[in-house]
């Protein structure tokens, strides 16, 4: 029996979030340059977008560039930046042909002109699909999304948009990045390492953890449907007691 078989279709992670890891390390066993780690990087990346887009996952999240990876050297930086560049125009077919719509997260103002452009472009052209939100979480950390909130919400305060006793959960989520997006379900992060990395603090509250040894160039879609099986596995209590659950 296959993987794919044995997973519960109606109950898929709403909101998959993924930290795609050991690009470098894959490289390196194979005595090969980092970037062609990341080169084969973005064939798991089409991969995993086209499984979970006909699986039936609504929403999947990539956690592609960091704020920290900003400090990378400058040659690593400029070639992952290019490999954003050249997907994003190599991948606007198989968005469209998906229906899958296009997001991102992060300070894309600090991306280079032609990256920004290209990934707004492609944002606007799938802007109408509607089979999956596939974000990019692009320059991305936590932390800064959240002091970015703050700004913003203590602006609104100063300014009697809202008021101090109004202010709730809900208000923080509306500005966040991902005000568009569901808390999210479950976290994959591949490499082997056990870290959250900066990578939606607020969002995954409530989520599952799925690590695996897999470096991400070599994470295919059953090493993706082991993951949601395992997830199926779990017992999502919220806080209650596992009685109240049943
Ligand atoms: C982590 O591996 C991976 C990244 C920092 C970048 C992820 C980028 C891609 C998969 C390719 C481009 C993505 C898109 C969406 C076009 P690492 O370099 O930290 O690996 P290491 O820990 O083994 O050194």
């Amino acid at each position: 029996m296959k993987l794919l078989d044995t997973i519960n279709k109606d109950n898929l992670p709403k909101h998959l979030a993924i930290i795609m890891d050991g690009n470098g390390r894959w490289a390196k066993q194979k005595g090969l340059l980092r970037a062609f780690g990341h080169e084969n990087g973005t064939k798991s990346v089409r991969v995993t977008v086209e499984a979970c887009a006909k699986l039936g996952i609504e929403n999947l999240t990539l956690y592609a560039f960091s704020t920290e990876n900003w400090k990378r050297p400058k040659l690593e930086v400029d070639t992952l930046m290019k490999l954003l560049i050249s997907s994003l125009k190599n991948e606007l077919e198989t968005l469209q042909k998906n229906n899958i719509r296009l997001n991102c997260i992060g300070t894309i103002d600090l991306l280079p002109a032609k990256a920004k452009t290209e990934l707004l472009a492609v944002m606007e052209k799938t802007k109408n699909n509607s089979r999956m939100t596939l974000t990019l979480a692009l320059s991305y950390g936590s932390r800064e999304e959240l002091l970015n909130a703050v700004k913003i919400i203590s602006n609104k305060v100063k300014n009697n948009i809202i008021s101090i006793d109004s202010l709730d959960e809900s208000i923080i989520n509306q500005h966040l990045y991902t005000h568009n997006l569901p808390d999210v379900d479950l976290v994959i992060r591949t490499s082997g390492e056990h870290r959250i990395s900066n990578f939606l603090l607020w969002q995954i509250a409530y989520a599952e953890f799925y690590f695996t040894d897999v470096l991400w160039p070599d994470f295919k879609e059953d090493d993706l449907y082991e993951a949601i099986i395992s997830y199926q596995k779990r017992e999502r209590r919220f806080g209650k007691t596992s009685e109240q659950i049943k």
